[in-house]
């Protein structure tokens, strides 16, 4: 199949995780979000969590009024987001599991359990002309659900494969993105878009932006860390680097 561009959408979450430390105004989200367009961000994807941790509900009206990229708005099904992705319309929500207690986004949605709710959560989403994307494990069972309801897109959970990359569990590595190639595969035949994160870094970002399937890699924290070092705008740029090489390699 023709390599289409892949699409970088940077996650500015945990600049906001920094300024709520101290509980002020530094640094600020949107900032980083200009830089980011600058660096080359394809979207800026900004998670609204039910306990507001890092990104604020002004944060997303300033995102809103100010981005020239498209927003990936990324929230629990929940009324509460709900309401608020129908009062925004922003370009793309994607639905993530969420509980109270983790410290990120541990793994995918349950899709397949809670297909009849999910599918009259995501109805006026999709009629508000919102792209809804579902944030799953490379499972084809979740994935044969996201397609049911009447997904349009699907985020791959690549936090497994990162995990083991990191501790250097080479089996288990390859199990791991041997399963996110084969159902960026499946999924795409369905007709799915394809769109995968969590937990990437310039070690693991290649052979995940190699696969053709993939449309769209959504990235944040380890960029965020990384620009501590580089500065944000040459973190996103090396990134874009490392993706549009193994793209065209
Ligand atoms: N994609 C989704 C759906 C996410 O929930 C997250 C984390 O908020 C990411 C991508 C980005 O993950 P990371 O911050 O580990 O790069």
């Amino acid at each position: 199949m023709t390599r289409e561009k892949l699409r970088l959408g940077v996650n500015i979450d945990h600049v906001a995780t920094v300024r709520n430390a101290r509980g002020g105004a530094y640094p600020d989200p949107l900032r980083a979000a200009r830089i980011a367009e600058a660096a080359g961000a394809d979207g800026i994807t900004a998670h609204l969590r039910e306990d507001r941790r890092h990104i604020s509900d002004a944060d997303i009206d300033g995102l809103m009024a100010t981005l020239s990229v498209p927003l990936n708005f990324e929230m629990a099904a929940t009324p509460e987001m709900q309401a608020i992705a129908l009062r925004h319309k922003p370009h793309a929500v994607c639905i993530v599991p969420e509980k109270r207690e983790e410290r990120t986004t541990e793994g995918g949605l349950e899709v397949a359990r809670e297909e009849n709710r999910l599918a009259h959560f995501i109805a006026p989403l999709r009629e508000a002309g919102c792209r809804v994307s579902i944030f799953i494990a490379a499972d084809k069972r979740q994935i044969e659900a996201a397609h049911r309801i009447g997904a349009e897109v699907i985020e791959l959970h690549t936090g497994a494969y990162c995990d083991a990359d990191a501790e250097g569990r080479i089996e288990h590595r390859d199990r791991e993105l041997e399963a996110l190639r084969e159902m960026s595969a499946f999924a795409h035949s369905l007709g799915l878009e394809v769109h995968a994160g969590h937990g990437l870094t310039y070690d693991t970002v290649k052979p995940v932006a190699a696969f053709p399937e993939v449309r769209e890699l959504n990235i944040g924290h380890f960029l965020i860390g990384e620009a501590i070092f580089r500065g944000l705008e040459p973190a996103i740029s090396e990134m874009r680097r490392l993706m549009d090489e193994a793209r065209d390699g």
